[in-house]
């Protein structure tokens, strides 16, 4: 397994490089990753290429055993490409270029940056083809900055829409101009749309679709160099997890699998979920296992500074990440700079070069994953449910989120936390992937739904499996109009309910207006809730219903259906609950219905996850609280880290992991 460090040499002395390499040898570090902002280090004037630095770097740790990737460098431009041709400058929208002085500053159409970059890609991929201890690149750095406005881009927009209707009749059609008179005579006539607030939803779902592409197109044009060159070297990005300015299955598309950057050190300690979700999206790009290219290895921040990660965390945090399908631990950074704008975001060396707590934290990892990392060689998350995560709706519902409040991502995190603490691991899959392999699929907040797939989710149910939607499903086609149908529109009979009216229960055109629904549950859901945000007017047709309103005209709608629907069962629920005990109810409701168990029941904090292959199941179980846990687990099994049979319970100690051999 390769577990290492972001590492910046040209930071430092060169005195200092040989105590760096022998203490990352002390760790089993075995991999770093180089020259990712080093472009004017390697080619400080134009066309004058000097790598003399890096070889000098790569050699001496090569002695140490230390492998490599390299960067493209082309997140920071050097001043001399910004004074040379100053049209590659992003545009902001008031029409002046970004000042040179940051990173991500460039336009991704402008003609130059992108010969610039594909000679610096090129000259970079010839000198290191061979140098023996370079494994793999990284595309430039963390894809989705910044949005430029020039012409070069509008007029690059108008072409990629030109490809993509054909005529511009059929481009009206899709954006609906005939709405406040804003039909288009000629292509030359379609302008960016600059806020996603007031300008059309159409033109504005298109235009973050394009700007996704520009960033795959430019990700593309240095891949196939690499791949020309450098075809025995992998090829990946560092990723943002949930950050979602570009469509991650396009970018992942071209990669050789997905890396990460993991920051989940923010405010006080809590359950993250979060880090867990964006894991299970990262696997799902390619639906493979993935690497951490940056992890947290101490307070984060440019002007100030975060949270210390406290003792045991940055072990827990690498375990969570390994549990969910990391096959590679990069910390971020190796030593804390003492210049620049990232003095304060801190690595696992402070300012002072000394090797204390966190490396040493880091160092632990390092051996307790080498110790696992024969076992842990060909296993993933096999999982037997999934959640539909899609970036157009979560697009469309950042241009009209419908009622106030509305992410895409609270809507998904709901269920998510909900599974997550019932104790089951989750794909995270497209809207087009093939539902048959989930014997439960949840689909919250899918906004966006194209015939196709409804239909496909439909058939699913009939044939056998159980959907679970929400409010707001299937309003909006794929450009962005709302079906003329009654809702949920094709999914009305799987669903087995139809919705005449729905309603905001909190406006963002007021302040203080906001106001709450009672809903009583029955059954396995019996309770006292609160219906919040949003309220769709849900009557059941075939369907059952299993929570309802309780507000006089609410009583002929139902809050939660259930509905048989040939072999499956789709579950419907047409609000938001305020309480996090509904959704653990619900959530047991439909994975009984689904005759999916759970790896184990968990206490609260406690969070398990299974690595398989066909002959190995390994469970890991990671205490994220800060007091001992205590778990059912399998007894008589091998948990790994320690040597020790296991009885019937576990007991963690706070940040604990363990990792039981099941087979
Ligand atoms: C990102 C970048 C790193 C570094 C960190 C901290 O993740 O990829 O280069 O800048 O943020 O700011
Ligand atoms: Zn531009």
């Amino acid at each position: 397994m390769y577990i290492g460090v972001d590492y910046y040499p040209e930071h430092w002395p060169r005195e200092r490089w040989e105590t760096d390499a022998q203490m990352m040898q002390a760790a089993g570090f075995n991999i770093v990753r180089l020259a990712e902002f080093a472009w004017v280090n390697m080619e400080p004037q134009e066309g004058r290429f000097e790598f003399g630095w890096l070889d000098d770097a790569l050699a001496l740790l090569a002695r140490y055993d230390i492998r490599a990737i390299l960067c493209t460098p082309t997140a920071v431009m050097p001043a001399w490409v910004a004074r040379a041709y100053p049209e590659t400058l992003a545009m902001q929208t008031d029409g002046t270029r970004i000042v040179w002085g940051v990173r991500k500053n460039n336009c991704f159409t402008a003609g130059a940056y992108r010969l610039l970059s594909e000679r610096i890609t090129r000259a970079m991929a010839e000198h290191f083809k061979d140098a023996p201890n370079v494994i793999g690149w990284q595309t430039d750095n963390e894809f989705g900055n910044p949005v430029c406005h020039c012409d070069t881009c509008r007029a690059t927009f108008q072409d990629w829409l030109r490809t993509k209707y054909g005529t511009l009749e059929a481009l009206n059609q899709a954006w609906g101009t005939h709405f406040w008179g804003h039909s288009f005579g000629t292509w030359g006539e379609i302008q960016i749309p600059v806020d996603r607030n007031t300008h059309n939803p159409s033109a504005c779902l298109d235009w973050q679709r394009f700007y996704s592409w520009l960033n795959v197109r430019f990700q593309r044009d240095q891949v196939q160099i690499l791949r020309e060159i450098c075809p025995q070297h992998f090829v990946t990005h560092n990723l943002m997890g949930l950050f979602h300015e570009l469509d991650y299955y396009d970018l992942a598309a071209d990669l050789d699998f997905v890396s990460w950057d993991n920051y989940p050190v923010w405010g006080k300690p809590d359950i993250p979920y979060k880090a867990a979700e964006a894991a299970d999206v990262m696997r799902g790009l390619k639906k493979r296992n993935f690497w951490i290219m940056e992890q947290t290895a101490g307070p984060g921040g440019w002007g100030s500074y975060g949270r210390n990660p406290r003792p045991g965390e940055i072990r827990k945090i690498a375990f969570q990440q390994v549990a969910h399908g990391a096959d590679g631990m990069v910390w971020f950074r190796w030593r804390t700079c003492t210049a620049g704008r990232e003095q304060y975001w801190h690595g696992l060396l402070g300012h002072d070069g000394k090797g204390l707590r966190r490396y040493q934290e880091a160092a632990q990892t390092a051996a307790d994953l080498h110790s696992l990392s024969t076992l842990l060689e060909g296993t993933t998350v096999k999982a037997s449910v999934a959640l539909i995560y899609d970036y157009d709706s979560i697009w469309a519902l950042r241009i009209q989120p419908g009622y106030a409040g509305n992410t895409y991502h609270a809507a998904v995190e709901r269920i998510y936390a909900a599974l997550f603490r019932a104790g089951v691991n989750v794909d995270m899959i497209k809207p087009t992937d093939d539902f048959t392999p989930y014997r439960a699929v949840f689909a919250p907040d899918l906004y966006v739904l194209p015939d196709t797939v409804a239909r496909a989710l439909s058939d699913y149910v009939e044939n056998g499996g159980v959907l679970f939607c929400d409010s707001r499903t299937g309003v909006k086609d794929e450009t962005n109009l709302c079906h003329d149908r009654t809702l949920p529109g094709l999914l009305s009979d799987a669903l087995g309910i139809t919705i005449e009216e729905y309603e905001s229960l909190d406006h963002d055109w007021g302040r203080g207006l906001s106001f709450t629904y009672a809903v009583q549950g029955d059954g396995d859901l019996a309770g006292e809730y609160t219906a919040t945000q949003t309220a769709e007017w849900v009557q059941p047709t075939t369907a059952e219903t299993l929570a309802t309103y309780t507000e006089w005209h609410m009583q002929p709608f139902a809050a939660l259906t259930r509905n048989r629907f040939g072999k499956g069962w789709g579950y419907f629920l047409g609000t938001n609950i305020g309480e996090e005990a509904f959704y653990d109810r619900l959530i047991a409701d439909i994975l009984a219905h689904a005759d999916v168990t759970a790896i184990a029941t968990p206490p609260e904090g406690v969070e398990v996850s299974v690595r398989e292959n066909g002959d190995r199941r390994l469970l890991f179980v990671l205490n994220h609280t800060e007091t001992p846990q205590t778990v059912s687990v399998p007894a008589g099994k091998t948990e790994l880290l320690t040597g020790q049979i296991t009885d019937t319970t576990l007991t963690l100690d706070r940040y604990g992991v363990a990792v039981i051999q099941l087979r």
